[in-house]
């Protein structure tokens, strides 16, 4: 006889075909573990920021505990201990975005930052009255923002490269945009607001025939899809630590070692220097000529737990459970007639952003949280985007591998309660 606890026991149990248990990384993440508005918290937004797991925050905390002092400085023992942890932190990092060597691995704030550094130290310089500067139509605010004061600053222009209904890059169009002006191309690898997943490989080769340096905003990608920025061959890739469940207010910039070399520093300060007179600074080598100032040890080291956290699930895992969810997902909230999904590339991961007919968006979000779900409704960042498909925002659910089926059934089941309301 199945009795219900049995039941239940089953249906918490991860499906054989992606042998990745979410209710046991779901224990992982304290944060989960918690009621809202009376409610089993869903957390469906990590496209905004991710949940962080216990081996991260265990991390900081022993930093903060055991080993904190400033790094680079002290020939003492605590300072040696700090900095070697910051830099196993870099090492970590590369690893994980498959650089070669960890010196191409610069801390930065977050994937803005990385690109507001990569716009004024490098492009900045090499563009000028009526050079363009080439990004897609899916891009997040952090990766049109820069690139329009660069062309502010110089005269240059800045080009878009289109998408179709479904949220994909015309490849063709995408072709004809690199010209003998295009000067650099800044395209993400994940949209944010769609979960389109870009084929950069083949955009980044295009690119280069016409040697044309690239940038790739992997903010969105890095929790989801792995990366290798050696096979890839891009000259700059960005992450965020707080999307791919480490702290917030660090990430990483990529950058391939010769460009780096060859670059001004971003800010001036303490560690990037090598010998300073008020005449004549010289400047430190890569990566600390980029790191003024006394960097975010304690949330390098998070990031870096979270990056090992993330490889010691294993992508091939990772990815067969979040297709298996997106999948079911997106079939579920297909019964729902009043759903219009903004965003149906063939190549998608996590993200499912929507319009329910006849509802506000921030309506849909405010009645969801009353039910202990967490979305985010509004522009994503990504105003363009809300043009492109003339809607002024859309309801995004985006998952992560601490997300169960379970929780997709509250999004769906609330989601026909609103259309009960506004019918
Ligand atoms: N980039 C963040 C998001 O997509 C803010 O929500």
């Amino acid at each position: 006889m199945v009795t219900a606890a049995m039941k239940q026991v089953k249906m918490k149990t991860a499906s054989p075909a992606s042998s990745l248990d979410p209710y046991r990384i779901k224990q992982d993440f304290p944060v989960l573990q918690q009621q809202s508005n009376g409610r089993p918290l869903v957390y469906l937004d990590s496209a905004n920021t991710s949940q962080k797991p216990q081996c991260v925050i265990d991390a900081i905390n022993k930093f903060y505990a055991h080993d904190n002092a400033n790094i680079h400085r002290g020939v003492y023992d605590l300072s040696i201990r700090a900095t070697k942890a910051y830099e196993n932190a870099r090492g970590t990092i590369a690893k994980f975005v498959g650089a070669s060597r960890p010196e191409e691995i610069i801390f930065v704030r977050g994937t803005t930052e990385a690109i507001n550094l990569v716009a004024q130290t490098f492009v900045r310089n090499r563009v000028g009255q009526g050079d363009e500067i080439l990004v897609t139509a899916m891009e997040h605010h952090s990766n049109i923002v820069p690139w329009q004061i660069v062309c502010q600053q110089t005269g240059a222009v800045l080009k878009v490269a289109p998408i179709n209904d479904a949220g994909e890059i015309i490849l063709d169009a995408y072709r004809e945009k690199l010209t003998a002006k295009t000067k650099f191309v800044a395209m993400t690898h994940v949209s944010n607001a769609l979960g389109t997943v870009n084929p950069i490989a083949k955009m980044i080769e295009l690119a280069h025939e016409k040697d044309i340096p690239v940038l790739v905003d992997g903010a969105q990608a890095a929790p989801h899809i792995p990366i290798n920025v050696s096979e890839l061959g891009c000259d700059f890739y960005t992450v965020s630590s707080h999307k791919m469940f480490g702290p917030t207010g660090v990430g990483a910039l990529y950058g391939r070692l010769d460009l780096l070399n060859a670059m001004p520093p971003y800010q001036g300060g303490g560690d990037m220097i090598l010998s300073v007179t008020f005449e004549h600074t010289t400047y430190n080598e890569v990566p600390y000529k980029f790191e003024a100032g006394t960097p975010h040890i304690a949330g390098a080291i998070g990031f870096a737990a979270a990056a090992q956290y993330i490889l010691d699930i294993g992508f091939d895992k990772l990815i067969a459970y979040e297709h298996e969810l997106l999948d079911y997902a997106t079939k579920s909230l297909a019964t729902i007639p009043e759903v219009r999904m903004i965003g149906t590339a063939a190549e998608k991961v996590s993200v499912l952003s929507f319009v329910l007919d006849g509802v506000h968006p921030h309506d849909v979000g405010t009645i969801l949280d009353q039910q202990g779900i967490a979305i985010r409704t509004g522009h994503h960042c990504a105003q363009p985007i809300m043009d492109r498909f003339d809607v002024p925002a859309t309801i995004r659910a985006s998952l992560a591998i601490y997300n169960t089926k379970e929780d997709i059934d509250a999004l769906a089941a609330s989601l026909k309660n609103v259309m009960e309301v506004f019918r």
